[in-house]
């Protein structure tokens, strides 16, 4: 099993490009199946989680060609369904190892009328139900049974059916599923409370360029007139923020002069703000490929503490909540931290006080007191963005400190330990190769 090892204690510095975002790829993937293409999806990161929705796809019956960029941080994938795979079956196996596979589940029942989608079982950050997407579905004349472990999904007569929806809750994924669902339902819906990330108006102008029909984009509400059919077309993932925020984050907690290269920054808004008030410095700058972001902190600079709280896209995303806690360790003062979105998102935690963090847990509340003296240590991965956070704690650490258990990160982050060397960590993997 791989493992990380830091040398940490120094400051960063230099450029470094930003892959596209894991979790807008993964739904524009899911629309794949929406047509019989070709769709080629460009910018998207190479990490486990694009290589298993590419597997869904292909146990679907779609066929991938998928090329690699020279440096190994980007795919690009032309997807063709043509002849669908009898069942239509997301099987047990890979939905278990990654729960986004649900979103297969609206455009099959969109395209097909059927579908047999394993139900994700539980998750290391909190229950994560579906029950929003299942309930929507049903409004749209979707009969849907768990069977087997499967959510059994059958559309009677074939097409789903419009729909006026309000969403119970602010739901990335249910947001994704219900929309992929509507492009091509009879009528017209009317989707409202929906969540306002990034990663869903990414893949809403990905399906207005297959010819879906969509007004609201970028905000609650959103009509779709659902149309007969969707052609292919050509569509580059956008930025991955949170693997931008996750760069400013190591930037600002270990000291140092970076520039992320093709970042969207008015999508790291939340966390730029928060760390501005902090005492970090930002400047954007057009570049190359967009937009540039440049972070600044002294080394030795005094960091001042400040509380966050995480809630839905444009506040401060749950994705970089442990990340931010790294750096409040660094912070003089109180931080109080409160988790809003998933009710077990506090492992890095007890890990990071190993590290010698200094504090407290009450439910969904982490109370940090800084600065704290970090010692490197082994410590243990145990979901994605907690991997982050361990790894921006071992470049502060003094000493040795070894990330176990990386494979959680290798799910999001396209060569995290090959970028921050780039900018001057003293950072290696042991045990294996990148993904
Ligand atoms: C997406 O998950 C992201 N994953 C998560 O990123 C992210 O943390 C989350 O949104 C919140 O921003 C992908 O995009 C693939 P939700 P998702 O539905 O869609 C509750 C990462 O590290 N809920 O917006 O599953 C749910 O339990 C990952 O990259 C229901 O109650 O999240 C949570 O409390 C982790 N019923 C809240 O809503 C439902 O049917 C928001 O979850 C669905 C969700």
């Amino acid at each position: 099993m791989d493992r990380l090892v830091i040398e940490g204690n120094g400051p960063l510095s230099g450029r470094v490009r930003v892959s596209g975002a894991k979790n807008a790829a993964l739904p524009c993937l899911a629309a794949a199946l929406l047509t019989e293409g070709p769709l080629t999806l460009t910018r998207l990161p190479a990490v486990s989680d694009i290589r298993t929705m590419l597997k869904v796809l292909q146990a679907l019956g779609t066929s991938a060609e998928v090329v690699k960029d020279p440096e190994g941080f980007e795919l690009t994938a032309t997807l063709a369904l043509a002849n669908p795979a009898e069942g239509l079956r997301a099987p047990y196996e890979l939905v278990k190892t990654m729960r986004a596979s649900i979103l297969v589940l609206g455009p099959l029942l969109a395209r097909f009328g059927r579908a047999s989608v394993s139900l994700p079982g539980g998750c290391a950050i909190g229950a994560r139900p579906v029950n929003l997407h299942l309930e929507a579905l049903e409004r749209m004349g979707a009969q849907i049974a768990i069977t087997g472990g499967y959510v059994e999904a059958l559309v009677p007569g074939g097409r789903l059916k419009g729909m006026d929806h309000t969403f119970d809750k602010v739901s990335v994924g249910a947001t994704e599923n219900i929309l992929t669902a509507a492009v091509l339902a009879r009528g017209t819906t009317v989707l409202r409370n929906c969540a306002l990330e990034p990663e869903v108006t990414d893949l809403a102008r990905l399906l207005v360029k297959m010819g879906a029909q969509i007004e609201g984009i970028g905000t609650p509400m959103l009509t779709i007139h659902g149309v007969e059919r969707l052609g292919g077309c050509t569509h580059a993932t956008i930025p991955d923020r949170i693997e931008a925020g996750t760069h400013v984050c190591a930037v600002v907690a270990a000291g140092g002069d970076v520039v992320l290269e093709a970042v969207e920054p008015e999508d790291l808004r939340s966390l730029t703000d928060l760390l501005e008030r902090c005492g970090a410095a930002f400047t954007i700058r057009e570049g190359a490929e967009g937009l540039n972001l440049r972070v600044q902190r002294e080394p030795g600079q005094k960091l001042r503490a400040k509380d966050v709280q995480t809630a839905p896209f444009p506040a401060f995303p749950t994705d970089l909540q442990a990340q931010v806690m790294a750096v409040m360790t660094q912070a003089h003062g109180i931080s109080v931290i409160k988790e809003t979105i998933f009710e077990n998102r506090f492992q890095h935690a007890m890990e990071l006080e190993r590290l010698g963090a200094n504090l407290r847990i009450d439910g969904g509340t982490a109370i940090v007191a800084g600065p704290c003296r970090l010692q490197g240590c082994t410590v243990m991965a145990t979901d994605l963005r907690a991997s982050a956070a361990l790894v921006i704690a071992g470049l502060v650490a003094e000493g040795t400190t070894t990330v176990d258990r990386i494979y959680h990160l290798d799910r999001g982050y396209a060569g995290l330990e090959r970028k921050l060397e780039g900018l001057g960590a003293r950072i290696r993997r042991i045990g294996g190769g990148s993904v």
